[in-house]
């Protein structure tokens, strides 16, 4: 029988911590703390810590968060938002559902933006970088932070991917106007549930988020500050979501070791080219352990029919989509990644057996003992 590596397995963490779970879900249940209460404001305090900002507001999703920290920044009709070729197509969305243009700029080797072709990208009308740091690794934010000052340009960091992440010990999300978070449960800090959050230093953004995130209202004085969204962090997630944050540093040491694992016992295929980067400072918490087969497709169906469950995000970039109505100025790096990506099972939750036939099975793809 073929055996099965899942890609990720809620049901088996839950049973890994189940009993500060269940307490966290009788703690809210017994006292109905249903919407913005003393669970939600806990988990807010202490990601602002984890992060290093000082405040936390917590959403509905990281699209949420993308788009409020647009509106935040004054993002609107007329202007030009910077984003990569390659990321989750929420990032671009949020520009244009502010009315604003995305102009998309290629990746690099490591799959986030080409800081070398940022400068052709701006124009008179650019207003804002989003930076992307995909699958655990940080784009190059002291080189983005530097032509966004040279340029008078906004960043918002799209940090959905690599939270724990860092550059020389300063933490992703904390280094733009805001960072933007995603709960969604495949993520390193999943949720049980949509969810999201925005980190900033920065008061009146707070202020501005936590009153657009209740219909525009600021809640201590019932004034309606402007037309806003109900898109707040559910109390109940917000409990799980504080309890699964305490084990995050452990566990980020575990996907490391996996990441080391997989390095080990892949390395010396020539075809593969595998997640490790000669960034020095720059520290990869391996949300994804994402590889480059040069046989594409048929390494991720072989893998598929071995039992091991990989992701191909994304094989169509978001910009070949028509009714998306991008402009695609030409991306040869996103273009070839995207034929060659495949994310391996990679979670606190694999154990070392499984570990060790994901690899024998990419191996035995190669041809290899
Ligand atoms: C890079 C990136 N940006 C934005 C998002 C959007 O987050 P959500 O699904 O919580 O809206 C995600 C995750 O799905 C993501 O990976």
């Amino acid at each position: 029988m073929i055996r099965k590596v899942r890609f990720v397995e809620p049901a088996k963490v839950y049973r890994m911590i189940k009993d500060e779970l269940d307490a966290a879900y009788f703690d809210v249940m017994s006292k109905g703390d249903l919407i913005d209460r003393s669970q939600l404001k806990t988990f807010e305090k202490h990601l602002a810590e984890y992060v290093g900002t000082r405040y936390a507001v917590g959403l509905n999703s990281g699209y949420d968060a993308l788009h409020l920290s647009l509106r935040a920044a004054g993002v609107g009709a007329g202007d030009e938002v910077i984003v990569p070729a390659h990321t989750f197509v929420a990032t671009c969305s949020a520009v244009v559902n502010v009315n604003a243009t995305p102009v998309l700029v290629d990746v690099a080797r490591d799959f986030n933006i080409d800081v070398d072709k940022i400068e052709e990208a701006i124009s008179p009308k650019t207003r804002a970088i989003i930076a992307v740091h995909l699958s655990g690794f940080m784009a190059d934010m002291p080189r983005i932070m530097e032509i966004a000052e040279r340029y008078g340009l906004v960043v918002v960091e799209d940090a959905c991917q690599s939270l724990g992440s860092s550059i020389n010990g300063r933490g992703a999300g904390s280094w733009g106007l805001t960072g933007c978070w995603s709960f969604y449960p495949f993520k390193i800090l999943g949720g049980y549930g949509d969810g999201g959050a925005i980190t900033t230093d920065d008061i009146e953004v707070d202020r501005f988020i936590r009153r657009m995130r209740y219909n525009g209202e600021d809640r201590e004085t019932g004034e309606y500050h402007g037309h806003g969204f109900t898109c707040l962090l559910d109390n109940l997630q917000a409990a799980f979501l504080d309890v699964k944050l305490r084990h995050l540093p452990a566990w980020i040491e575990r996907r490391k070791d996996i990441s080391e694992i997989y390095q080990l016992g892949l390395h010396d295929i020539h075809d593969l080219l595998l997640p490790h980067y000669d960034k020095p400072g720059f520290d990869h918490v391996y949300q994804n352990y994402t590889v480059r087969a040069r046989q594409g497709n048929a390494f991720s169906e072989y893998l598929k029919k071995n039992g091991v469950e990989v992701l191909t995000q994304f094989r169509k970039p978001y910009y070949k989509h028509k009714a998306l109505n991008l402009v695609d100025r030409g991306f040869s790096e996103t273009e070839a990644l995207s034929r060659e990506v495949c994310s391996l099972p990679m979670n606190v939750e694999i154990s070392d057996d499984e570990i060790a036939y994901v690899i024998r099975t990419v191996r035995s793809f190669y041809g290899l003992s």
